[in-house]
């Protein structure tokens, strides 16, 4: 029984001193675009979390605050990560100015780029985007290819195929690209503890699809609270959740889309990647590579691990309602993983 014991001791000893697992509180992240309206409180949910050693906060001379003084405001804050600033001009590009940043980076979140306008679609700000995350993209290839990067810039329908693309063809893992869709299921789960009068932090919906209008499904008959929710009442809130970050767009008229409410979603999604990367599995939903149905790309629930991304998990059993809304969504987004695709062919 002693030998057994220590047999199992010197596995854990040898996996925690192996590079691929992490030991807790060592990890170097980055937010690009962390001046901006999400990466500021994305930058402090993440200076935040005990797995955070060092943070580096990326964004450009234009931007609303320099990073320095994100970084400067954030360093102050009673924990142990170590947080930086770093700048680059309008127009140089990342693969020239952030070796420091980037390497050794384990994780990447991406929240830079052109949030929508009121009567904007996600879709019209593809080329600009599109641009912006490659620049990264191509940077992160050179200086942590074994970062997971974790693309909230929209479209992200159409934007996490083209990169994982360039990924694949850079001879690296397109897994290591995840699209992150995290809150869609942020509002499914609140959304449903409205209607039930339940405490959401309960309720787990995963949203399965892509991450705009119509493409966005949240399989309430997944979650036991949920459920239970009338079946008549299931289309309304369907579209609520999709309707909602334009809710916000128009609320906030003119002046930035969801930045709040979408850190703390990002920084849900931040953390359980570093938990997966340490070796204790996660699971969440994110849009990624995919073979668990006829597109090739699809969000749904996801395990992260000592790798990032270790299994994408099937869709599970699905409502009538959920059946038929599904074959909407890939008509959807078909075309527009089909741009992503273009994009990559065209700019590689
Ligand atoms: P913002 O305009 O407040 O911030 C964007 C930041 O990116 C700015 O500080 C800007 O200087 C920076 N930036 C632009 N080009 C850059 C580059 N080449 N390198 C580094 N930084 C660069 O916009 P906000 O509201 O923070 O939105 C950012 C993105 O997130 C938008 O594309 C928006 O559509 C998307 N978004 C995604 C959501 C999701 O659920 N995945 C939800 C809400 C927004």
């Amino acid at each position: 029984k002693a030998k057994a014991k220590a047999k199992v001791k010197a596995k854990a000893k040898a996996k925690a001193e192996s590079k691929e697992v992490k030991s807790a509180g060592n990890f170097k992240v980055c937010v690009c675009g962390g001046a901006g309206g999400i990466g500021q409180p994305l930058s402090m949910l993440m200076a935040l979390d005990p797995n955070v050693k060092e943070l580096c906060v990326f964004d450009l001379s234009v931007a609303m605050v320099p990073p320095a003084g994100v970084a400067a405001d954030l360093g102050h804050l009673e924990r142990k990560s170590d947080v930086k600033g770093y700048v680059m001009e309008v127009g140089q590009k990342p693969i020239d100015n952030l070796k420091e940043c980037l390497t050794g980076c384990d994780l990447v979140l991406v929240p830079a780029g052109m949030p929508r306008k009121p009567g904007m679609t996600r879709d019209d700000l593809f080329k600009v985007n599109a641009d912006i995350a490659k620049g990264i993209v191509e940077a992160c290839a050179k200086f942590c290819p074994e970062a997971v990067l974790g693309l909230i810039v929209n479209p992200v329908n159409s934007i996490v195929p083209a990169m994982a693309e360039l990924y694949k063809k850079k001879g690296l893992d397109p897994l290591k690209i995840v699209g992150i869709t995290t809150l869609d299921v942020v509002r499914a789960n609140k959304f449903s503890g409205e209607i039930t009068g339940k405490n959401p932090n309960y309720i787990n919906v995963p949203v399965i699809g892509g991450h705009a209008g119509t493409t966005i499904l949240p399989l309430f008959s997944q979650d036991k609270v949920a459920k239970t929710i009338d079946a008549e009442k299931i289309p309304d809130l369907d579209k609520h959740v999709q309707d909602a970050g334009t809710d916000v767009v128009n609320a906030k008229s003119g002046k930035g889309s969801a930045t709040l409410s979408m850190a703390y979603a990002g920084a849900r999604l931040g953390k359980s990647i570093l938990a997966g990367l340490m070796g204790k599995k996660r699971i969440e939903c994110a849009y990624v590579k995919s073979d668990i149905t006829d597109l090739p790309y699809f969000a749904s629930k996801v395990q992260f691990g000592e790798k990032g991304v270790t299994k994408v998990l099937p869709l599970g059993e699905l409502s009538d309602y959920e059946k038929k809304r599904l074959e909407e969504v890939k008509t959807q987004l078909k075309t527009e993983i089909d741009s992503g695709l273009k994009y990559a062919e065209e700019n590689s």
